[in-house]
């Protein structure tokens, strides 16, 4: 059986980064549940190449290569910091270079940090229609931190370590009646690129 691949991509721009924690730990609460190999995309360093190029023609290889990278994933973890009340104007950018049909049932955990905790349902009207317009199966647990949870950059609140397990359950479960998508994904894809479909508004 292939290896799954879970692929995190984190949307702050600078660093050190909670969001980067948060996503880190969410990787590693999945592949203590599934047989996996975890990578992290994290916009703070990798940005430069993305925001290089305003559509995928244009993009360096090394920017493809990590767009390849999100789209084979069996399994996807966005994070974000709340920026202006929502995600972060780069991670969008990333989303808008996928190609639309890229991450049609595959699975994925929302997680985002704040400055406040009034902003804690950014994941649910911001993160969620944004991958439900992908298609992809978002777990119904979602991840939310402000500064209070973390302490020097390690998670200090018991409860948010107990929703990651959470959402690592869902995940899992989700991961295992798919199968993993990638297969399934790529020939749906390719069935679409054949037929000449362009990218664009679902
Ligand atoms: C440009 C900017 C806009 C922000 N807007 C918000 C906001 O609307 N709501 C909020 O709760 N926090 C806001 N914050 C605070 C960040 O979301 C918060 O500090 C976050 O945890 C930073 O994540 P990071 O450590 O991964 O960079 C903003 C921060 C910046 C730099």
């Amino acid at each position: 059986m292939t290896l799954r691949s879970i692929v995190g991509l984190a949307g702050n721009l600078t660093s050190p980064s909670r969001t980067r924690v948060l996503v880190e730990a969410v990787l590693e609460a999945v592949q203590r549940r599934v047989d996996a190999s975890t990578g992290l995309i994290d916009l703070s360093t990798v940005g430069p190449v993305l925001l290089s190029a305003p559509t995928r023609d244009a993009l360096a290889r090394a920017g493809e290569v990590l767009l390849s990278r999100i789209e084979a994933a069996d399994l996807l973890v966005v994070g974000t910091p709340v920026y202006r009340a929502s995600y972060t104007g780069a991670l969008k950018h990333v989303f808008d270079l996928l190609h639309k049909d890229s991450l049609a049932g595959k699975p994925a955990i929302l997680a985002a940090t704040g400055g406040s905790a009034l902003h804690g349902l950014v994941t649910e009207h911001q993160l969620r229609p944004l991958l439900t317009f992908f298609n992809a199966h978002t777990v119904p647990t979602s991840l939310y931190a402000t500064e209070a949870d973390f302490t020097a950059y390690r998670i200090a609140n018991a409860a948010l370590a107990r929703r990651i397990e959470r959402a690592a359950d869902e995940a899992a479960a989700l991961l295992t009646m798919t199968g993993g998508t990638r297969s399934l994904d790529a020939a749906v894809f390719a069935d679409r690129e054949a037929s000449g479909a362009q990218h664009g508004s679902a």
